[in-house]
């Protein structure tokens, strides 16, 4: 539905030029609710832009669904635009026009009977929740209610993509939730596919299927976000995951361990990851009950993303070297990825 391929973006400014975008090649498909996320200048609002057509690469192509910027005429690109919404970080709503009037902008632009956007309008507004506000002005709403309202204005015209460049970022964490709810079910019921900028994994791991990580204008990692989460395996990936996925061992807890004698020479520190399969199923219980070590839970944390369970769980096994050589191949044979743990370095 979207593809950009080797696209660079470089801006000109005073003799100055930006490298916005280097080498993108990206593909989101119909129903896709797809994040891109980065710190800020890494690019993300130049990407949107692009496949907004509002402007065009200077070396690649943005594709989207089969039209590529260069080959249309402006009727043809307006027409194009029609089809993609547009949700910003600060909602851009017009403050002298009331509720309606700021949803019915489109309709009206492109010249629909008074009748037909009265309807369309009132339909959106029962979709988010705001029928009541109708006759309101943007400076009377909440920061939420003004983007249910942009939200209802970029779905006007029935777009088949919808963009949102931080559509959030400027929400406290209730709102943003009861807004990314929102934004799943425009994705389910009207099969929208959605294209979601932001800086927060929270958002991400909330909503998305697949996710991008961009850093200096590159794509430094992408892929479904259970892999993203479960494998991160780029520095900065691997900070915006352990934003919303702790997976390291607090120190008090190894100092509790050794407090108590736990630091033993027969035993030894191990970190279980657990994706999918392995943790649903009870391969721990089973380790306890069949393998010939003392297993010591010391830390676990388990998180659901796209309705996967994926965790990890920081354990100390006690036992010979060969019940411990025992009771990692044994996890291992279960689909959990054991990695050692050293003590030293953890605390
Ligand atoms: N219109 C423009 N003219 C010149 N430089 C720009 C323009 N838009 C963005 N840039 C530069 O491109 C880089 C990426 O910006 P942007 O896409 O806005 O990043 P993000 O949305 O990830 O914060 C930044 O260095 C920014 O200064
Ligand atoms: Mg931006």
């Amino acid at each position: 539905m979207i593809r950009l391929e080797h696209v660079d973006k470089q801006y000109q400014r005073n003799g100055v030029t930006t490298q916005a975008l280097q080498d993108i090649n990206l593909t989101i498909n119909k129903g896709d609710i797809y994040g891109i996320i980065g710190y800020s200048g890494a690019g993300k609002s130049t990407l949107i832009r692009l496949i907004n057509f509002l402007e065009a690469p200077t070396r690649g192509e943005v594709i989207v669904q089969n039209q590529s910027i260069g080959h249309l005429s402006s009727a043809e690109l307006r027409a194009m635009r029609r089809k993609i919404g547009m949700v910003f970080q600060h909602f851009n709503l017009l403050e002298s026009k009331t509720v309606f009037e700021n949803i019915a902008i489109p309709l009206i632009l492109i010249r629909e009977s008074k009748k037909k956007i009265e309807n369309r309008v009132y339909e959106l507004l029962d979709f988010v929740g705001l029928r009541d506000k109708a006759h309101s002005y943007p400076k009377e709403l909440s920061g939420g209610q003004k983007q249910r309202i942009g939200i209802a204005r970029a779905l006007a015209n029935n777009p088949d993509i919808l963009l949102c460049d931080e559509a959030t970022s400027a929400l406290d964490p209730q709102t943003t939730q009861a807004i990314l709810d929102l934004l799943k079910k425009i994705n389910q019921q009207y099969r929208i596919t959605i294209v979601l900028i932001t800086h927060e994994m929270q958002v991400i791991k909330e909503i998305c299927n697949n996710v991008a990580v961009m850093e200096n204008g590159r794509i430094i990692e992408k892929g479904s976000v259970l892999e993203v989460f479960g494998h991160p395996k780029q520095q900065t990936t691997q900070h915006f995951v352990s934003s919303v996925i702790n997976d390291e061992i607090p120190a008090a807890v190894v100092e509790n361990l050794c407090a108590a004698g736990g630091c033993e020479s027969n035993s030894e520190l191990f970190k279980l990851e657990f994706l999918g399969r392995s943790a649903s199923t009870p391969v721990v219980n089973a380790l306890i009950l069949q393998q010939k070590v003392v297993v010591n839970i010391l830390f676990a944390q388990m998180s659901e993303i796209q309705k996967t369970v994926l965790g990890s769980m920081f354990v100390q096994l006690q036992g010979s070297e060969a019940d411990i050589a025992d009771a990692v191949n044994y996890l291992r044979d279960n689909g959990v990825q054991v990695t050692a743990a050293n003590q030293q370095e953890i605390a």
